[in-house]
């Protein structure tokens, strides 16, 4: 499914860039008005359009944008306008705007264009090959995990807002959330409201935010706490991927509880997991903790996307001053130490914890706010990742 027959992407502003892209040529350098064409000067050749276009490496997948069939629908009419789709991986790609006016240039710059029309979609790739219908989770492409080594480090609230991002970037996003004992994710979205089963007897996520959002919250609501033995937890998990109807998501967040216990422990053996991102404060006791989370995640074949550092500055709102409350880096020395990427850090915000509080995620309540901006970076990155992820496992089909 493209991303842009989706209605609800169509009517999301922050997909209003994926939009048609008109790109007039004979201005400046560019030099292609067509009055001032040579009488005669023949259009392109699709094949040349291609040629131009195969000049364009991504940079994460480190191969021309030609083979990795991100370009579709070409044609080049006898006046000489050129259009095409460019198909991104991600609608969170963090190169989109790049590769826009790279694509444009690259075309414009041909003999015999007059214009160049691109228009950006975006169309997730699934993590993994999926030989029998009826495995867990059919209809979600790809498996994000959030998780830490030591507890209260900000999961829930990276797993929360990472959701919300690739969600406002477009895409079609799950979020579950898998912390049996302490469930945030209902409080931190305002979904606490109790599933509805559909016909099939299954249960129905709870829409917040336009994230399809399931929590143990929500179907053990009140203040009676969750009493489960090991094998149970692991069961209850299970429950959570093949009882629910997540329908048709790109993305599935999937928010841990701390530790390695059960709960990881199942995810990792009983879920196509695309990966992991780890969440670690600063400090070095924490990002030590993070490092042994990772490195059991490795132990379980699962891949880790990279580490997330939280709480990472403080900007006093009185003197502007910034301070590094737990240190600084920590996160992202650990990375380069394990050889795997850094993802980002996030500032420790009262807006961050308030609008948890209150139900909505940062991202949405104040986009503008450095927190936001951060997470949202984030999502860029994390969702590259998980391209990458995708492409290392799938056939690339060439358009030429
Ligand atoms: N960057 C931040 N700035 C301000 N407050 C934050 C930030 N990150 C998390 N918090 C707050 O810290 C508290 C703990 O965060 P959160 O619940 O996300 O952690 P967690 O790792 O999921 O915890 P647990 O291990 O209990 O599941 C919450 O009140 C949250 O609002
Ligand atoms: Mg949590």
């Amino acid at each position: 499914m493209r991303l842009r027959d989706d209605p609800l992407v169509l009517a999301h502003p922050a997909s209003a860039a994926c939009g048609l892209v008109r790109f007039e040529c004979g201005l400046g350098s560019r030099g292609h008005d067509p009055r001032n064409m040579p009488s005669g000067m023949a259009a392109p050749t699709n094949q040349q359009v291609l040629e131009a276009l195969s000049t364009i490496q991504d940079p994460d997948l480190g191969r021309d944008i030609v083979s990795l069939g991100m370009i579709k629908d070409l044609a080049v009419d006898p006046s000489g306008r050129v259009s095409f789709t460019f198909e991104l991986t991600t609608p969170a790609c963090p190169v989109r705007d790049r590769f826009k006016s790279q694509a444009q240039d690259a075309v414009g710059t041909l003999a015999g264009v007059t214009g160049v029309d691109v228009r950006m979609t975006a169309n997730v790739r699934p993590a993994f090959m999926r030989p029998k219908p009826s495995e867990v989770l059919p209809g979600v492409k790809q498996t994000i995990a959030v998780a830490s080594g030591k507890g209260g480090v900000g999961k829930s609230t990276v797993a929360v807002n990472l959701a919300a991002a690739l969600r406002k970037s477009g895409a079609t996003v799950g979020l579950l959330d898998a912390d049996i004992y302490g469930p945030s994710v209902p409080a931190m979205t305002g979904s606490r409201t109790t599933p509805e089963q559909s016909s099939t007897g299954q249960l129905l996520p709870i829409d917040a935010h336009g994230l399809k959002v399931m929590s143990f919250g929500q179907i053990y609501p009140g203040d009676q706490p969750t009493i489960y033995r090991g094998p149970m937890v692991g069961k209850a998990i299970e429950a959570m991927m093949t009882q629910v109807d997540w329908g048709r998501l790109d993305y599935l967040v999937i928010d841990l509880p701390p530790g390695t216990g059960d709960a990881s422990l199942t995810l990792a053996q009983a879920v196509p997991l695309t990966g992991v991102a780890i969440v670690c404060t600063p400090q070095d006791v924490a990002t030590e903790i993070a490092v042994k989370a990772l490195q059991m995640f490795r132990k379980l074949n699962v891949t880790p996307l990279g580490l997330i550092e939280n709480m990472s500055w403080y900007v006093c709102p009185e003197c502007g001053h910034r301070h590094d409350i737990f240190g600084h880096g920590g996160a992202e020395a650990a990375a380069r130490r394990l050889g795997v990427p850094f993802l980002g850090a996030i500032p420790l915000e009262e807006s961050i914890r308030e609008d948890a509080d209150a139900g909505t995620p940062v991202v949405i309540s104040r986009p503008e706010s450095a927190g936001a901006k951060a997470f949202t970076e984030i999502a860029s990155q994390v969702a590259a990742r998980t391209s990458i992820q995708s492409f290392r496992q799938l056939p690339v089909i060439n358009v030429r």
